[in-house]
């Protein structure tokens, strides 16, 4: 079976374009978004060949309703297993669904409410530095938002007791292992010289201290019962549905440090752009100012008054419209199979293009504008449900979601009912998507007391 009725990037284009898309990926998918349409086809690598998506029907399809036909890709899984183990984010089937069903149960409304006392703790800390930052000039808000996240995700899932240096090692282990897989799905023929040469066995050094910080967190936490909730007392306490036993030691390690990774560079890259944009429309800042003085004020934030600061929320899903920090998603077809029009032969790769589906014509008018209003209810209704994407869809849909968009929101609702923010540059801030859509370079924003 081939793929039909679908434009094709000719071998000599992505030939041509190879080193454009080592460097910005995103910008050679939009060039052949505008010229080839919203579905076309070309060779990844230069050797599978890939289906890439922006129309809605054939997210749905590939994502929620024949979702059973598509697995996670290499990218995901082989690299990933030889560093991360076997865990929620790349497991399938059975294994998959056992994972889910207990990880979703550290999600809940409640669950994350009884969290945030513990969010907010962690966050006043990290203000008082962040006041004297910004008292000195402008600030670069995504460093900043790095530390932010990598306190309040870090906490909520290895707990209170995890120190500073300790949640940084993990970072730093993260960060090092992903540019590592990069270099491995770029430059596949020079693995067997990263086996040769020892690199291989640096990252493995690498993993291992890291798993040694969360190892001994985990044998505290056996030693004496801890109080209050996070993720590593669900994951070492909460029995699975099946077998009504907890995880094992070793499986509780891989869990944590997968949230770990799924969890923190995407919310710390979601909130640096939430905060660039409303540097460069204070009507809208203006407009939370407003709804946070009217429900929180000057006191302490709680779920109920996160729930009613609407207007943030609406603005945090257009920030995820325009830069969703996971630009794509990739899978592969287990079988041959029909979506929304386009044969996919078994074996082919299938790209979900959120970036492009996010900035397609079809869905969005006027898609470069910055509107929140986009996400007010009735707009919302009339649109297809797979248009808006930042954290996928179906059964693998991010389970994360609610407490990205709780954090975020309390980072932004703490921030602006203290400050008035100024974008301190003239040219916008470009992408610069690798596994994510990073900001390139540091983003100045001056952070002004408000009156
Ligand atoms: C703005 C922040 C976030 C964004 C944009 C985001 C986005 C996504 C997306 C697109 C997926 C689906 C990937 C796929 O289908 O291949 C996903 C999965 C996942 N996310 Fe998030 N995420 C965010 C925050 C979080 C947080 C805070 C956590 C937990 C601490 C988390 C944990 C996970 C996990 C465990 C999965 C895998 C779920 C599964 O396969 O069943 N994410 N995320």
């Amino acid at each position: 079976m081939a793929i039909s009725n679908v434009p094709h990037v000719s071998r000599t284009t992505a030939f041509l374009d190879a080193k454009h898309m080592v460097q910005n990926p995103v910008e050679v998918f939009e060039r052949y978004r505008a010229s080839l349409g919203p579905t076309f086809t070309f060779h990844f690598g230069g050797a599978k060949r890939a289906v890439v998506s922006t129309e809605p029907e054939f997210l749905q399809h590939v994502l929620k309703t024949h979702h059973g036909n598509y697995v996670k890709s290499h990218i995901q899984t082989k690299h990933m297993v030889e560093f991360q183990g076997v865990g929620l984010v790349n497991s399938h089937g059975e294994e998959w669904l056992r994972r889910r069903k207990l990880v979703a149960r550290g999600f809940t409304p409640s669950r994350m409410a009884s969290m945030l006392p513990l969010q907010i703790e962690v966050l006043d800390g990290l203000m008082a530095r962040f006041e004297a930052d910004a008292a000195a000039g402008p600030v670069d808000v995504y460093e900043h938002m790095v530390r932010f996240t990598l306190g309040m995700v870090g906490r909520s899932i290895f707990g209170r007791a995890a120190t500073d240096a300790e949640l940084q090692q993990i970072a730093d282990a993260i960060s090092e292992i992903q540019a590592y897989i990069v270099e491995m799905i770029v430059q596949p023929y020079l693995i067997p010289w990263f086996r040769i040469t020892g690199k291989a066995r640096r990252y493995q050094r690498i993993r291992r201290e890291a798993d040694a910080v969360v190892l001994r967190h985990i044998e505290a936490r056996r030693a004496t019962s801890s109080v209050g909730y996070d993720f590593l007392k669900l994951l070492l306490e909460e029995p699975f549905h099946d077998t009504q036993s907890p995880m094992e030691e070793g499986q509780a390690l891989v869990e944590a440090l997968q949230l770990m990774v799924a969890g923190n560079e995407t919310s710390s890259i979601a909130a640096t752009w939430l905060l660039y944009l409303l540097a460069i429309h204070p009507e809208h800042a203006a407009r939370i100012q407003a709804e946070v003085d009217a429900h929180v004020g000057q006191g302490p934030i709680t779920a109920a008054s996160l729930k009613e600061l609407e207007h943030t929320v609406r603005c945090l899903h257009e920030a995820l419209r325009l830069y969703p920090p996971f630009w794509m998603i990739d899978r592969i077809a287990l079988q041959d199979d029909e979506a929304a029009g386009v044969k996919i032969p078994k074996g082919a790769m299938v790209i979900p293009y959120i970036y492009g589906t996010h900035r397609n014509t079809a869905l969005w008018d006027d898609p470069e504008r910055f509107d929140p209003d986009r996400f007010l209810k009735p707009a919302v209704q009339a649109r297809h449900p797979f248009a808006h994407v930042p954290f996928g869809g179906g059964p693998r849909l991010c389970v994360g979601n609610s407490m990205a968009i709780s954090q975020i929101t309390l980072i932004v609702a703490t921030l602006l009912r203290r400050y008035d923010l100024r974008y301190e540059r003239d040219e916008p801030v470009r992408t610069r998507p690798m596994m994510l859509l990073r900001p390139d370079g540091d983003v100045p924003v001056r952070f002004v007391p408000r009156a």
